[in-house]
């Protein structure tokens, strides 16, 4: 089982650091997955415009590939404007709408404050529901308030909060390997 942390931002670094704390978490739970980092700051990006992706640059190609190739996603997202950064709807636009189909996917956001945590709700899950995608019912919110000037998480229900979404996610990922693929290719 392969494990895709996408940290969805190519500016700050609290959603990164967030990110960081699932992984420990999830490592923690003995589940042996292969956990993986994409950064989407390390990617020379291009506008999706519904061309075929062998048209796209090298970099492009390979973060479709890494997402083809993962079982399971931690998707970190700051928030922007009220909504998700556009690099990463851009990311999502790439890919094949089958690519993260019954495949298990947490959430973590940040946000410069607390107004903005129901981004996850009305913004995030519905493109995330668009793939069919198994997202667990825990995602966490933090905003500046959560971290130290090192941005090290230190509230203690953030923490909590991020081992018990952790636990779930090896929850949902094992049961997503017993989806049969005939379910998936009848639709
Ligand atoms: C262009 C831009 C728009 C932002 N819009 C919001 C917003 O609407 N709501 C909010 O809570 N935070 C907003 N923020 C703050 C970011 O969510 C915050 O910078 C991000 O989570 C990462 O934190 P860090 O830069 O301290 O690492 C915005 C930041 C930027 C750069």
């Amino acid at each position: 089982m392969k494990v895709l942390f996408v940290d969805g931002t190519i500016i700050g670094s609290k959603t990164g650091a967030v990110l960081e704390q699932v992984r420990t978490y999830i490592k923690d739970t003995g589940c042996g997955y292969e956990l993986e980092l994409v950064s989407l700051s390390d990617y020379t990006h291009q506008f999706v415009d519904g061309r075929p992706i062998e048209q796209y640059n090298e970099d492009m190609q390979k973060l479709s590939r890494k997402f083809e190739e993962a079982d399971g996603y931690i998707i970190a997202t700051p928030i922007f404007q009220g909504s998700i950064p556009g690099v990463l709807k851009n990311a999502f636009d790439m890919l094949h709408p089958h690519t993260m189909r019954y495949k298990p996917v947490s959430i973590v956001a940040n946000g410069g404050t607390y107004q903005h945590h129901l981004v996850v709700e009305n913004q995030l899950k519905p493109i995330l529901d668009y793939f069919r995608c198994l997202v667990t019912p825990n995602y966490v919110y933090t905003h500046s308030g959560h971290f130290d000037e090192n941005n090290r998480i230190t509230d203690d229900e953030i923490h909590k909060r991020l081992k018990e979404m952790a636990s779930v996610f090896v929850k949902y990922a094992e049961m997503s390997k017993d989806l049969s693929r005939d379910a998936i290719d009848e639709n």
